[in-house]
């Protein structure tokens, strides 16, 4: 397996490291001029490039490998969205819509997250045994231990937790270790890791009027699983057709929306067209899973008033494996 570590700008240096500072790192890389510019005291190495991921720049150090450097710290997410910087208004939105969900999850969701996970456990992550390393896109601020459980986390060589949104991040208090990026741009060399794990994420994504429905979706999937090595276990929030039809009309009059859930039958069509098979598909309908069926959720986040039963919601889960 290559060995993968990866620095976060605020390491480089051994001092916090600004954002406008880290604009100076990318003037040199694009004039060429690398000399000089080492990543600190913890990692006494030259930087040699950067790895660019919508506004988060990771330097490359020694021949291309990204750098993970234990211990480094966050960048502060607000920092970034108040700087100028290339940020679309969407991901703006979504980036404000996560910080609110990081409130609210634990009041509301850390049941339902439970309920998503128990069948993972059981029926899918006995695949990660043997020493395999995991990378978590849109982790949402778990430990290897709280999403895989206690008899996996123990079986897995690394669990890397990336995620685009700070808050979401660091909900748990966890400050450390993880990762800020974005999925479509993953920070991480060819088949790095073993497998990608990706749970209630795809949705968030989002959808523009007029932009190709598929496209988006097609160009995760290659990007995950240009990193992984042997495959992307997916769980993935889905909606019967006629709501999806529903939101494609809200989106032809909104022209944008920060969350759009596919129907499984799209979603399926979807990973089929990005030229990989779905395995093991599991759709299980929400209000059948635990947690109690009367427990009460906002469906849609940016409502936090308009909460309704779970059993009422037309939500499916739908699960599946892509395998390389
Ligand atoms: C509903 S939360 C799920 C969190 C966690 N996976 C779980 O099961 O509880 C969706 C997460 O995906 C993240 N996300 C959305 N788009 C992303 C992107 N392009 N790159 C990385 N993370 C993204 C969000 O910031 C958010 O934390």
């Amino acid at each position: 397996m290559i060995k993968i570590f990866m620095v976060n700008l605020s390491a480089v240096s051994g001092d916090k490291l600004s954002y406008s500072d880290s604009r100076d790192i990318i003037d040199k890389v694009h004039s060429g001029d690398l000399g000089g510019l080492y990543c600190g005291e913890s990692l006494p190495a030259a930087i040699d490039g950067v790895l660019q991921s919508n506004s988060y720049m990771y330097p490359i150090i020694n021949g291309g490998v990204p750098m993970l450097v234990e211990g480094y710290h966050l960048v502060n997410q607000n920092e970034m969205l108040n700087s100028e910087n290339r940020l679309e208004d969407m991901v703006k939105a979504q980036l404000k819509q996560m910080e609110k969900f990081s409130e609210m999850h634990k009041k509301y969701y850390d049941q339902v997250t439970e309920a998503q996970q128990k069948v993972l456990r059981e029926d899918y992550y006995g695949m990660l045994h043997g020493g395999a390393s995991v990378l978590d896109i849109g982790n949402g601020g778990l430990t290897a231990h709280a999403q895989l459980g206690a008899e996996h986390a123990d079986k897995v060589s690394r669990f890397f937790a990336l995620d685009r949104s700070y808050h979401m991040l660091t909900r748990n208090g966890i400050h450390d270790g993880q990762i800020i990026g974005d999925a479509f741009k993953l920070p991480f060399a060819d088949n790095s890791v073993d497998y990608i794990t990706v749970n209630g994420v795809l949705h968030h994504f989002g959808r523009k009027r007029g932009d190709d429905r598929d496209a988006k979706l097609i160009a995760f999937i290659k990007e995950a699983m240009r990193v992984a090595s042997k495959g992307l276990i997916c769980l993935e929030l889905a909606v019967p057709r006629y709501a999806e039809f529903a939101e494609s009309v809200v989106l032809r009059v909104m022209g944008d929306m920060p969350t759009f859930v596919f129907s499984t039958h799209s979603l399926l069509k979807i990973v089929e067209k990005s030229g990989f098979k779905p395995e093991q598909v599991i759709s299980k309908r929400i209000g059948q899973m635990l947690p109690p069926p009367l427990t009460v959720v906002p469906p849609i986040l940016d409502y936090e008033w308009l909460k309704i039963p779970i059993v009422l919601l037309p939500y499916y889960m739908l699960y599946f494996v892509i395998r390389k």
